[in-house]
Formats: C-alpha cells, sequence, structure tokens
C-alpha cells in the first residue's frame, strides 16, 4: 500500500521508524507492505512513485533540514497539487495543528479525498472545523479517514468510546483532554507550586509550548470535545458550540477531598471547565495523564486512562488507524498489497 506522508516532525519521524520496525510483522500478520512514496515538510517535498528509502529520507532531513533536499525525488513544491499527482492509496496529515488557521491541512485533506485516497489524520485543526463536511467528502469519494490519534494520542478513546457505543447508548462523556493543564494543576495541588512556576516546568519537560495558551484557555480540550460529539455521539458540533473556561487565572483552595480538574463535557451542553471532582474518582488521574469516563445508559461508567500525547505513542494511533482501513476497507483490499 503507497503512503504519502505530509509532516515529518516528531510524529511523522516516529511513524517512519514504527513501520520500518515492524515491516516483517506487518507483511505477516496483516499482509500488508507499506511503500513510501512521498514525504512532505515546511520546506520541500521527496517524491518517488517507484518508493523512497526511509533511511535516506531521515538522513537527509537530519542533515540538510528537508526532505526536499533528497537527491533525484527532492523539490521545493508543498501545495496540494502534490497531493493530487501523488500515487498514493493513503495519505498520512501529520502537520502542526492551527486552531485559528485549518488550511493549508484542511484542503489537502480535500485534495486526498477528491483523488480517491484514503487519510488518517492527527491535525485537530481541521476536523475541528469541517468534521462534518469532511466525513460528508469522504462518503462520496468512497474513500476511508481515520483519526484516532487527534483525541488522546497513543490512547484509543475513539475506537473505545465507539466499541463501548455497541448495543448501549453514551448519555454523559466527561474527559481530560489536555495533559499540560492536568501536569500544571497536579503539581499545584499536590506540591503547592504557584501557576506560573508550574507551567514553566511543564515547558521544561516539553509538556507545553513556548505559547502555551491553546493548552491553558481550555481551546485544545475543547478542540478534542468537537471530535469526540461528532465522531462518538454524533452531534454536529463546532467550537463556538462550546462554553470555554481554561485555568490561566485559576486560584487554588484546598477544598476535602477533591481534585482541581480541567474538564471537557458532553451532557445537556457541551462545555470545558475547571471542575472539582471528588479525589475517588478514576478521573482524578495525575501528571500529564488523560482520562475520559463515559455514562452508559445501562451498563453505568466505564473510564480509559492513558498518556495523551508522545510522538511514538500517537504514531502507533496512525499505524492502528491505517491497519483499520487495510482490513477493513474492501476496495484497498481487492487492489491488493503495492
Ligand atoms: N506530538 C504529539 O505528542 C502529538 C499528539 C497528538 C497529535 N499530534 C498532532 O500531530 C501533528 C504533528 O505533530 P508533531 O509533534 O509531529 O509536530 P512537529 O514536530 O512540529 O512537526 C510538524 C511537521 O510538519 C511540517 N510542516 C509544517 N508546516 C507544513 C506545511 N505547510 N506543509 C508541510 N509540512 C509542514 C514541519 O516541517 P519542518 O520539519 O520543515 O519544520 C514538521 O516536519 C500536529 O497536528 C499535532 O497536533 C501531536
Amino acid at each position: 500500500m503507497r503512503v504519502l506522508l505530509l509532516g515529518f516532525g516528531a510524529v511523522g519521524k516516529a511513524f517512519l521508524h514504527l513501520v520500518e520496525g515492524q515491516r516483517e510483522d506487518l507483511r505477516r500478520r496483516y499482509g500488508l507492505t507499506p511503500r513510501l512514496v512521498g514525504v512532505v515538510d515546511s520546506k520541500g517535498a521527496a517524491i518517488s512513485n517507484q518508493g523512497l528509502e526511509p533511511d535516506k529520507i531521515l538522513e537527509v532531513k537530519e542533515k540538510e533540514g528537508t526532505v526536499g533536499a533528497l537527491p533525484h525525488h527532492g523539490q521545493t513544491r508543498t501545495d496540494e497539487g502534490l497531493i493530487e499527482e501523488c500515487r498514493a492509496d493513503i495519505v498520512i496529515e501529520a502537520t502542526p495543528t492551527s486552531m485559528t488557521n485549518p488550511e493549508p491541512a484542511l484542503r489537502r485533506l480535500q485534495a486526498a479525498f477528491r483523488t480517491g485516497k484514503h487519510v488518517v489524520s492527527v491535525n485537530k485543526g481541521p476536523l475541528a472545523v469541517a468534521l462534518p463536511a469532511l466525513l460528508e467528502l469522504c462518503d462520496y469519494n468512497q474513500v476511508a479517514f481515520r483519526f484516532s490519534g487527534t483525541v488522546g494520542g497513543g490512547t484509543p478513546m475513539l475506537p473505545w468510546a465507539m466499541e463501548c457505543m455497541r448495543g448501549d447508548e453514551v448519555v454523559r462523556i466527561q474527559a481530560i483532554l489536555n495533559g499540560t493543564t492536568n501536569y500544571i494543576l497536579s503539581e499545584m495541588e499536590e506540591k503547592g507550586a504557584s501557576y506560573a512556576s508550574a507551567l514553566a516546568e511543564a515547558q521544561k519537560l516539553g509538556y507545553a509550548e513556548s505559547d502555551p495558551a491553546a493548552d491553558v484557555d481550555g481551546i485544545d480540550a475543547a478542540t478534542k470535545l468537537v471530535i469526540l460529539a461528532n465522531h462518538v455521539l454524533g452531534k454536529p458540533a463546532r467550537l463556538d458550540d462550546i462554553h470555554i473556561e481554561g485555568i490561566r487565572d485559576i486560584q487554588l483552595e484546598p477544598e476535602g477531598n477533591t481534585r482541581m480538574k480541567l474538564i471537557a463535557e458532553i451532557g445537556k451542553d457541551l462545555r470545558v471547565t475547571p471542575q472539582r471532582i471528588p479525589a475517588d474518582s478514576p478521573l482524578n488521574v495525575g501528571g500529564s495523564l488523560n482520562a475520559i469516563t463515559l455514562t452508559l445508559k445501562t451498563s453505568g461508567e466505564v473510564t480509559l486512562v492513558g498518556r495523551g500525547a508522545g510522538g511514538p505513542e500517537t504514531a502507533t494511533a496512525i499505524l492502528r488507524d491505517w491497519l483499520d482501513i487495510w482490513l477493513t476497507h474492501p476496495n484497498q483490499r481487492e487492489r491488493g498489497s503495492h
């Protein structure tokens, strides 16, 4: 199966390492033989319909800073025309998420669908603004679209929630969807740290960006909540539908046996707000962990906990989605392994 990889940073590189490490296993267990036909970064692209050598791609990125410098196959173009022209079966979208502008990723997803390519995306930006339209477009073009790495990183929150819904009904979702804010709140409450020093520590550990606004203002969690609402509950929600309060100005006073958490919630309405939860709640996870509790009509509460981010972890979500497409999409299996 021919793959075009958009974005070659922490997640993109981890994905290439993961696939190469499992190449023999993928062939033996699933009959899948991956062929990398293109990689695009911010400065250029390397494209070969015959296939690129992953070691050479990693080497040229390391030495020259862009895959566009690859001899014979490198180029400086990065526009969506590349996606239309490339003879890939599947496109992996792993370019940076922008909360304010879903482009150019949105145009690229549309170009992939229009030209009959399956897509796995870990970039949540375009999904937050246009998920219902994207799902319609991929149905129309009879291709598959998976995005399990956009919520929970490698922790399979979306597929798990879908599985929980079979034969039951989700009546409420409560979740901790942002590891940075969970780390900051845990440090403040458990170690008495100030907001500023907990944030500085989160940045030192690589949990928080140098501009932490999307995390601490609750936008990142709200974006993931939009994806959960659309995908799991079929609610055509958008970011504007969510009441959002972040933790930037939070003051913590100890209050009984409770812990302060940034909770993303779908109940009567959609909200991301700092809330106190009982200390013995399964949602009371420490450090940068993520957690999600579904309240099911018949089975009651079920909770999934795991790391919400990390390059290698998120790369496993991409491979999981890819295998899901390979194993379940009849058109793809009929075309065979290229
Ligand atoms: N890292 C995580 O833990 C994690 C978890 C879940 C989801 N995600 C999502 O995964 C995506 C990638 O994250 P990351 O951590 O790998 O980011 P990253 O390390 O910053 O890498 C981003 C890659 O995208 C490339 N890029 C930037 N603008 C581009 C453009 N216009 N066209 C083509 N390529 C472009 C960059 O090129 P250069 O190399 O030239 O700069 C870089 O290779 C993001 O959407 C993120 O939200 C990440």
